[in-house]
């Protein structure tokens, strides 16, 4: 971390409401004086806001995975060189709705391990990961549930329906587990305010 400036990423499953988090978060930070910027993977600049458009909508077979992953990273590095990083230079919290560990389960877990694949990239073309991961853990039905309440056009991921949000789900928490230094596993099974002050308190302690 340098000076005032923090990179704070959101992760979890579909529908998990991280980012109404992000949003209570943006509030509450921005109340007490601090230079917040709130941006959203894929997307954040405006080159990777266009690649968004090609990750996101159209058939579910659209792309390979591998290709995704470059996609994704492509997106990724955009978005970092343009926007976070300079935003962290200037000393200003950047919070940040999915980063590379999506990456990490969506492309490394959802169709074959790729997983060496999506951290050997990283490690090539980004090289950074967040000062604090909040993981909304979240019943996998219940993120289903609401994610496809809510459904548009970015829509070829939610199609893979119960069992793959339960082991991505599953996913997330074992990556918490192999970073605990940066991640912290919030329940997000709860009223938004409850969630919200748990968030709240594990920000304090990073800010701190
Ligand atoms: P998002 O806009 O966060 O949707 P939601 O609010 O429903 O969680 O993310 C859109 C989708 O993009 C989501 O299904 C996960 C997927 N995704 C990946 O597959 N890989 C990635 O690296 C990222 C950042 C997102």
């Amino acid at each position: 971390m340098t000076g005032q400036g923090a990179f704070i990423t959101f992760e979890g499953i579909d529908g998990s409401g991280k980012t109404t988090q992000l949003r209570l978060l943006a509030d509450h930070l921005r109340a007490a004086g601090r230079d917040v910027v709130v941006t959203r993977e894929p997307g954040g600049s405006e080159g990777a806001e266009e690649i968004r458009a090609l990750v996101l909508e159209g058939a579910p077979d659209r792309w390979s995975a591998e290709t995704e992953i470059l996609l994704f990273t492509a997106a990724r590095r955009d978005h970092l060189e343009r926007l976070i990083e300079p935003a962290l230079a200037a000393d200003r919290i950047v919070l940040c709705d999915r980063f590379a560990d999506s990456t990490r389960m969506y492309q490394g877990l959802s169709r074959g391990d790729l997983r060496a694949v999506v951290d050997q990239l990283h490690e090539l073309m980004i090289g950074r990961e967040p000062d604090l991961t909040l993981l909304i853990d979240m019943d996998p039905a219940e993120g289903l549930r609401r994610a496809l309440s809510r459904r548009g056009r970015e829509e070829r991921f939610e199609d893979f329906g119960e069992a793959m949000q339960a082991r991505m789900r599953a996913g997330f928490l074992a990556l918490a587990e192999e970073f605990p230094a940066r991640f912290r596993v919030i329940d997000g099974n709860r009223a938004a305010d409850a969630v919200a002050a748990d968030i709240r308190r594990a920000v304090a302690g990073v800010l701190a």
